[in-house]
């Protein structure tokens, strides 16, 4: 006589047969529940079903049953000759509704598993110039002081300082002297530094562009200040409807998400708005390096280097996981940045910053953004091509650049359910909605699709199952 509850220590599952709830589906929702709460992690092998019957003292059937449901709806993986794990593409319940940080893009509610994801923002992490990195790392190694690995200049290291401003005034036109630069760990926490070394001079409201990254949002919110959206349009931040603000966070190149150019006009107004009012132009230049059929135009920094932050950072350039940064600040901001750095993390790790001050001295990074920028230009075409073919209502919008683009979708068409019935086909797409803070006057439904960590044949098929989704 099996008893009233029994339950399997392995997975902290536990099933109660007097409740009217069916066997199968308590061990379902124990599943379902483990893997939400994060307990049960991507990749966790499940015992067998006959091991894990035999602990629930169930007949094997109700655990099969278990398990191949939890298999359709993508929460587990059957693995052929190596039983059942829990699928990669499941989040964590807590994760889904956690705010969103800098490299996390709003998330659908659905758990599911992801077989073509457009996220945005990330570049090709096979990418990676492992050997030029290795290299740099070694050559820097060899070369860095003894002197170098005690407490530096929470500024960074002179030589990395040196090559940036040259490099940074080469490509991006920014007045860059290498006093007023800061090495960062990554844009990130440059903004962060902002926002404290703003607040300790009563300027607390900082303006975000809108739509814009939820990431930024976030940080200004966490770190105590105000958060004052701004809209954009086809011309870039409308400043001219901006509300009382002492700083606004701008991507004048490529604006994120709409991929819009910010116009000189607009540039002009951007930075006369900061000389007039004594606010502060932060300008976040996080993918210049990747346009595919013009010059950038320069940084809106070198119209004013005295009211404009400029900051960059290798997180689309080389990788995210170097957290490696930089601002180029005004002369009047740049005790106060320093202050709040000393006070909080002292500085970037030396050995990062030197390696990377190699790889731009010896060409390696102009080397490696020569060939990704090949790769990236012929993903994006292939976006193109797969949605002209599979997807003609789709529009792209925004220039070729960067690491993401628009698909304008038909007016009238609800972007998330796009969305849910593109994640039904396991393929994620990005609705502008999760950019927005205040919804537009007239609804322009559009999608945010990431193309650099895909490869062409992904791209192609992900587009066709897009697209047979919303036909289905
Ligand atoms: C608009 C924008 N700016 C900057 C960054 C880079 O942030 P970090 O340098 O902290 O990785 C990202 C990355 O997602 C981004 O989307």
């Amino acid at each position: 006589m099996p008893k009233e509850w029994s339950t399997s220590r392995e997975l902290l599952l536990a099933i109660d047969r007097t409740a009217p709830t069916p066997l199968r589906q308590q061990v379902e929702e124990g599943l379902r529940r483990g893997i939400g709460e994060g307990r049960l992690p991507p990749g966790t092998p499940l015992p067998s079903t006959r091991a894990l019957a035999i602990d629930l003292s169930v007949a094997r059937g109700v655990v099969v049953d278990a398990y191949e449901q939890l298999i359709a709806e993508g929460y587990l993986i059957a693995r052929r000759g190596a039983g059942t794990a829990v699928a990669e593409g499941v989040r964590r319940a807590a994760d889904r509704s956690a705010q969103p940080a800098m490299g996390a893009e709003p998330a659908p509610d659905q758990p599911a598993r992801v077989r073509y994801d457009f996220r945005p923002g990330l570049p090709d992490l096979a990418a990676f110039p492992r050997a030029a990195w290795l290299r740099a790392t070694r050559t820097a190694l060899n070369r860095l002081p003894d002197a170098d690995l005690a407490y530096g200049d929470p500024r960074g290291l002179p030589i990395l300082r040196r090559a940036l401003a040259g490099y940074l005034g080469r490509v991006r036109g920014v007045l860059a002297d290498p006093e007023r630069v800061v090495v960062t760990n990554g844009f990130s926490q440059g903004l962060a530094l902002l926002v404290h070394a703003l607040a300790a001079r009563g300027a607390g409201r900082i303006g975000v562009e809108d739509p814009g990254h939820p990431g930024p949002r976030n940080l200004v919110r966490v770190h105590g200040a105000t958060v004052c959206p701004v809209p954009v349009d086809a011309a870039g931040v409308r400043i001219d409807v901006a509300g009382d603000m002492d700083a606004l966070v701008v991507t004048p190149a490529h604006q994120f998400p709409t991929g819009v150019v910010m116009s000189p006009r607009r540039r002009g107004a951007v930075v006369d708005w900061a000389r007039n009012t004594g606010g502060w132009v932060i300008e976040d230049d996080y993918d210049a390096e990747y346009r595919f059929d013009r010059e950038p135009l320069g940084a809106v920094q070198g119209l004013d280097p005295d009211r404009v932050v400029y900051a960059g950072s290798v997180s689309k350039s080389l990788v995210p996981a170097l957290r490696l940064g930089w601002l180029v600040l005004p002369a009047a901001l740049v005790d106060a940045v320093l202050a709040v750095r000393q006070a909080t993390d002292l500085a970037t790790a030396a050995p990062v910053q030197a390696a990377f001050a190699e790889l731009l001295a010896s060409g390696g990074l102009d080397r490696h953004l020569r060939r990704t920028r090949r790769i990236y230009r012929h993903r994006r075409d292939t976006l193109a091509a797969a949605l002209a073919r599979h997807a003609p209502r789709l529009r792209l919008a925004g220039i070729p650049a960067g690491l993401h683009a628009v698909a304008t979708l038909p007016s009238g068409a609800d972007e998330e359910e796009v969305a849910r019935r593109a994640e039904a086909a396991s393929v994620r797409v990005y609705p502008m909605s999760g950019y927005r803070v205040v919804p537009p006057p007239v609804p322009s439904p559009a999608l945010v699709l990431g193309y650099a960590s895909l490869s062409p044949a992904e791209i192609d098929a992900g587009v066709r199952r897009l697209s047979a989704s919303l036909r289905g």
